[in-house]
């Protein structure tokens, strides 16, 4: 269902949290008859313009999919030209990130990543720390069961060492253990190019998402897009396993 105009949508029917997985930018450059580089490097542009519509819109979180650990089986020159592209992204936005209030964090494993690429979106997440309006998050060297993977041995660390009761573990425990410790869980998830897939994304965090699928291949993907599926979210009647005459009965208890 469609909720109307992006301009007079109700603030609190915004989602808090979008995060997408940005995929199609191959198929759109095969479409054209170019490499795949070509289409990442045009998938720059829609990440730039999803930042700045986000940021307009009031949207605190917003967290990209960049680079999965499944991704690291590309081509080698495929991966290089992609972190080539990331690092000229964090050091060209710096100015306009900080300008208008957004936060760079990234989550990954980013000592997998080239050293002068760490340099760089460490040079940028130092300079962008104080900004408080956007949290924008890139997942680099991503994958959600590693990181729950890394989650559960440091908990059981802490067992060992008797610092933590393994009875008392419960699920702000696992929360707060996982690299999205600060983050309030994504209301909506994206996905661009039509595929119905989580591809090991935020596993754990995605428990009550809604998701929107989009046929737009990523680097065709804008601020229309991004209105449709907030307008789309906005419709939808979200029931964290309650029914629907209770979600209702909740509303109007509330006021
Ligand atoms: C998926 O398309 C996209 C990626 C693996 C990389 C996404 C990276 C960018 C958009 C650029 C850098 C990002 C930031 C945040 C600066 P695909 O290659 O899997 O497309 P296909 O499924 O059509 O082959």
């Amino acid at each position: 269902m469609n909720a109307g105009n992006i301009d007079t949508l109700p603030r609190e029917r915004f989602p808090r949290h979008i995060a997408i997985i940005m995929d199609g930018n191959g198929r759109w450059a095969a479409e054209r008859r170019r490499n795949r580089l070509f289409g990442h490097r045009h998938g720059i542009n829609a990440v730039r313009e999803a930042v700045r519509e986000c940021r307009r819109l009031n949207i605190s979180h917003l967290t990209l999919y960049a680079f999965s650990m499944e991704n690291w089986k590309r081509p080698p020159t495929e991966v290089a030209g992609l972190w080539r592209l990331l690092k000229s992204y964090v050091q060209t936005e710096l100015k306009e990130l900080r300008d208008n209030g957004v936060r760079l964090n990234v989550i990954g494993r980013v000592e997998l990543i080239p050293k002068d690429v760490r340099d760089a979106i460490d040079y940028t997440l130092r300079e962008t720390a104080a900004c408080r309006d956007m949290v924008l998050t890139i997942a680099l060297s991503y994958g959600s069961r590693d990181e729950i993977l890394t989650a559960v041995r440091d908990l059981a660390r802490r067992v060992k060492a008797e610092s933590l009761d393994a009875d008392a573990i419960d699920e702000q425990t696992i929360d707060r253990a996982l690299w999205t410790a600060d983050m309030p869980d994504p209301d909506l998830l994206i996905r661009t190019s039509g595929e119905f897939r989580i591809s090991n994304f935020l596993l754990w965090q995605l428990a009550y998402t809604e998701i929107h699928v989009t046929p737009t291949l990523w680097p065709d993907f804008s601020k229309k897009d991004l209105h449709a599926a907030i307008l789309d979210f906005a419709g939808r009647e979200r029931r964290f396993g309650l029914t629907g005459e209770q979600i209702k009965k909740g509303m109007k208890d509330e006021g």
